[in-house]
């Protein structure tokens, strides 16, 4: 038996992986029908639906992509809470200028004050606008310099590392690291400069960078490259973690005392 139009389009369908027209086009046809829309409309309708779902589905890969440790959006910051933080320069940021001004960016504070909270949120912009970007923490990152280049593939993981558009490195500081991972931490800043954008946070004023990097000369290389097209923002307020914490402590002490009360 010959097979109708319809099984033709639905196995074309497949064939150029058109997966969301395959599923909508029953349901739309009949409306389609119903509201006498032309041709014209329809192919227009469908088009704009696959090449929607596909575009999606290609962020969502990028995002799931940059190994992110959570997912933390602008709209979710309370700049209320942390004042010294310019708005309009984070939102700024947002534009994806400074990726393509190949400019760094260093938010620098103490925990808890959204250090990794606003990378990550200009991360997944970019993420979002196509930008290839990967996350990864500092100590991570000089661990697997160092394993590569005892694997003697060190040149190979640069490159890697090297390549992406956006390459967030979060909590330079917080852990010591040896001559040796400051030299490969320099190799991988080098490489980068001046080719891509680089997001930075650190507990730790530039000024402690030498004690960071166990050495002066590196680390005023590294530094006068980082900083040559940088933004630096720097947050001076409380940890968001600790009012949290203590919001919780106080709702559990207004429970306690109205169970009391009601008790008593
Ligand atoms: N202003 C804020 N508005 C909303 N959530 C915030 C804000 N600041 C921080 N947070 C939230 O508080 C938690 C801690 O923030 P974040 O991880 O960004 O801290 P950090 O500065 O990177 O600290 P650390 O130096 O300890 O890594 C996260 O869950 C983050 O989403
Ligand atoms: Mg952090």
């Amino acid at each position: 038996m010959s097979e109708t139009v319809y099984e033709r389009i639905k196995k074309n369908l497949e064939i150029l992986n058109m997966k969301n027209t395959s599923l909508i086009l029953d349901n739309y046809l009949e409306k389609a029908i119903r509201d006498k829309k032309n041709i014209v409309e329809i192919l227009d309708y469908l088009l704009a639906e696959e090449a929607k779902t596909k575009k999606n589905r290609a962020v969502e890969n990028q995002i799931k992509m940059s190994g992110f440790p959570y997912r933390k959006t602008l709209e979710q910051f309370d700049f209320d809470f942390q004042p010294s933080i310019n708005r309009d320069q984070i939102m700024e940021l947002a534009t994806m200028r400074f990726v393509e001004n190949k400019e760094n960016v260093v938010f620098l504070g103490t925990p808890g004050v959204g250090k990794t909270h606003l990378a990550v949120a200009i991360g997944m912009i970019a993420a979002q606008h196509r930008y290839s970007t990967y996350y990864i923490n500092c100590h991570n990152l000089i661990a697997q310099l160092n394993k590569a280049h005892y694997e003697n593939r060190l040149q190979e993981r640069l490159n890697n590392y090297a390549k992406y558009k956006v390459l967030i490195i979060d909590e330079i500081g917080y852990l010591p690291m040896d001559i040796q991972g400051a030299n490969l931490f320099f190799q991988l800043i080098a490489k980068r400069y001046e080719k891509n954008s680089t997001v930075f946070t650190s507990n730790k004023a530039f000024s402690s960078w030498n004690e960071v990097f166990s050495d002066i000369t590196i680390a005023s290389a590294i530094l006068d490259r980082i900083l040559h097209h940088c933004q630096v923002i720097s947050i001076k307020g409380e940890s968001y973690r600790l009012k949290e914490r203590k919001e919780m402590m106080s709702n559990t002490n207004t429970v306690v005392n109205t169970l009391f009360e009601s008790g008593s």
